[in-house]
């Protein structure tokens, strides 16, 4: 369904970046962090839009974690770029913060709420 192809998505973004991190091209791991970035924007918008039209019960803390997370993300992309932080510290908060907290364990308590919404109206955009 769409939010499992948008994360799968995201996935192949962030491992593009880290093989160009490993053959030592920091200019194309930032494309692909770029990239990554757009995707995240989209996939962050209908991910909200669906838990909206669900009446999702936790969908401010839910927002809030996407903004805080899309904030942190451009912030170190920014101090990348200008050389304060390096690439690895960047390549480690979006492993652990966004793939693995947020889109592996955070998006998982929606699943079930989602999923059970998705059949009762027969919508098929959802999970
Ligand atoms: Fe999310």
């Amino acid at each position: 369904m769409l939010i499992d192809e948008q994360h799968r998505t995201l996935f192949t973004h962030v491992n593009q970046m880290l093989a160009a991190f490993d053959a030592g091209e920091a200019a194309q791991a930032l494309e692909h962090l770029d990239e990554l970035v757009m995707h995240t924007i989209e996939h962050f918008r209908y991910e909200e839009e669906m838990l909206t039209r669900s009446g999702y019960a936790d969908l401010r803390e839910h927002q809030r974690d996407h903004m805080m997370l899309l904030e942190r993300t451009l912030t170190f992309r920014n101090d990348v770029a200008k050389g304060v932080t390096p690439l690895w510290e960047l390549l480690q908060f979006l492993v652990s913060e966004v793939v693995v907290k947020h889109l592996i364990e955070t998006d998982r308590q929606y699943f079930g709420d989602l999923a059970r919404w998705t059949s009762a109206t027969g919508t098929v955009a959802g999970r």
